[in-house]
């Protein structure tokens, strides 16, 4: 059985409060509930972390290396500045789609360079909750790939 796990970075516990014209008002819990069923209709399983907190996340990064076979992650704004995640990243070498609600490309000139971009497969930006979706969709689909070459 494939396993994913689905990094929540810095503010997003505060989905659907938060900024809701920029993020829109689907709760944490409802996204997670969402693609909770996606992974499960594809017979995945989908561990979930949320850390408001660098460190936590690059340790949640350092044990998936050890049980999960690819990553999804919305960095928050450490997409933005956090060579540490970027590193850990690297360093564990697992498949990883980049994920953010907004499309960080239409805002803030800080917000439209992701240090985060480089060492993953690929980034979904500005499709609220469904760029989760796409993402867990997506990667699902490259592992099987790999999994079974033609
Ligand atoms: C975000 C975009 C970041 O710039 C911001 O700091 C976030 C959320 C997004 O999902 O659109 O916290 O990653």
């Amino acid at each position: 059985m494939l396993k994913v796990l689905l990094i929540h970075g810095p503010n997003l516990n505060l989905l659907g409060k938060r900024e809701p014209k920029v993020y829109g008002t689907t709760s944490l819990s409802e996204i997670n509930a969402r693609v909770t069923q996606i992974a499960g209709e594809r017979g995945v399983e989908l561990r979930i972390f949320q850390s408001n907190s660098e460190g936590a996340i690059i340790d949640a990064i350092h044990d998936a290396g050890d049980w999960a076979d690819g990553i999804v992650i919305n960095p928050g704004a450490y997409t933005h500045y956090s060579y540490a995640i970027r590193d850990a990243l690297a360093a564990v070498r697992l498949p990883t789609i980049e994920v953010h609600l907004s499309n960080i490309y239409a805002r803030e000139e800080f917000r439209q360079i992701s240090v985060i971009s480089a060492v993953a497969l690929g980034c979904i930006s500005g499709l609220g909750w469904r760029s989760y979706a796409l993402a867990i969709q997506a990667l699902v689909e490259i592992l099987q790939d790999r999994a079974n070459p033609v």
